[in-house]
């Protein structure tokens, strides 16, 4: 059991789960996990979101969702988007957008494993988490408790959120945790007057960042005023862009090379791999 005595939940009827973290805060990781999962949406899948930001949840706002969640005896019910992603935050269990949940993090992580596995999730394709900044207590817990397939990780071009998604790579290294690949967020920008893309913060680090870590480098996403218009709007899942589209097909490329490598672990060799046993001695 990868790092430490807590028990893994059971992954119930959720194919995959993918957590999108970046150690940094405020580099976008809950406006790409609304975006991944949207795209994912689009393409058919059903698709949730738990929101592990117990104490800075973004995801209600983003999605234009509000509480309370109810129960009918098969566990909390998620809110659904209008595409019908279901969504579970701890925004749901306060009343006003603006009461803070202030909670000690024994609590923090025990809503999280609620979250996981309390609610009717249902069958799911893809169950993605977004996580809070830091490596402390909720990742940790996230990372000993929640079956995850693998972690994305969100970063911007500068130094320092560089250097701190570092520390949530190695943390999750540490435990074991896949790495699925690196999307830079926000270090390029179009020019409304001429269209033309340029750099806000210097040269893109993110494919030198993913190579370093031996993960995919899954590609940029520009600053898109249109994004936040969308998120302020609650209708972040209505987004689209070519960058999107490229860089759910790079994680889906990045998944299935995560799952061949466990298979390849796991499955018997091959006749032509065994060892040819020893030919029978000639009868007599
Ligand atoms: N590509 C983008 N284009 C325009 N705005 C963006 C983009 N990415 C993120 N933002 C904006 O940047 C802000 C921070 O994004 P977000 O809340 O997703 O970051 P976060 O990493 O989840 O932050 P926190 O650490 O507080 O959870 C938000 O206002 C969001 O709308
Ligand atoms: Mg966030």
């Amino acid at each position: 059991m990868p790092g430490g005595a807590l028990q893994r939940l059971p992954k119930g009827n959720v194919s995959t789960v993918i957590a999108v973290g970046s150690g940094k805060g405020g580099v976008g990781k809950s406006t790409v996990t609304a975006l991944l999962a949207s795209e994912l949406a689009r393409r058919g899948n059903s698709v949730g979101l738990l929101d592990a930001d117990i104490t800075g949840p973004s995801l209600p706002k983003l999605l234009g969702l509000h509480g309370p969640l109810s129960d009918h005896g098969e566990g909390i019910e998620p809110a659904r988007t209008e595409g019908g992603m279901k969504v579970v935050s701890s925004q749901f269990l306060v009343e006003e957008s603006t009461t803070p949940v202030i909670w000690r993090g024994p609590l923090v992580t025990r809503l999280i494993m609620q979250f996981f596995g309390g609610v009717n999730w249902g069958t799911l394709d893809y169950l993605l988490l977004d996580m809070p900044p830091g490596t402390s207590d909720v990742p940790l817990t996230v990372f000993q408790t929640v079956p995850l397939d693998g972690m994305v990780f969100v970063t911007t071009p500068q130094e320092l959120s560089g250097l701190i998604v570092k520390k949530a790579m190695n943390m999750a290294r540490e435990l074991r945790i896949p790495l699925l690949g690196l999307v830079e967020n926000m270090g390029t920008a179009r020019c409304p007057h001429c269209g033309e893309t340029f750099r806000l913060y210097g040269p893109s680090r993110g494919p030198a960042l993913a190579e370093e870590y031996d993960t995919p480098f899954l590609g940029e996403l520009p600053v898109d005023p249109k994004m936040s218009e969308m998120a302020d709007l609650g209708r972040i899942d209505t987004y689209r862009s070519s960058e999107l589209t490229a860089v759910t097909d790079r994680l889906l490329g990045s998944l299935t090379e995560a799952r061949s490598r466990t298979l390849t672990v796991l499955r018997p060799a091959a006749p032509e791999e065994r060892p040819t046993p020893p030919s029978a001695p000639p009868r007599p």
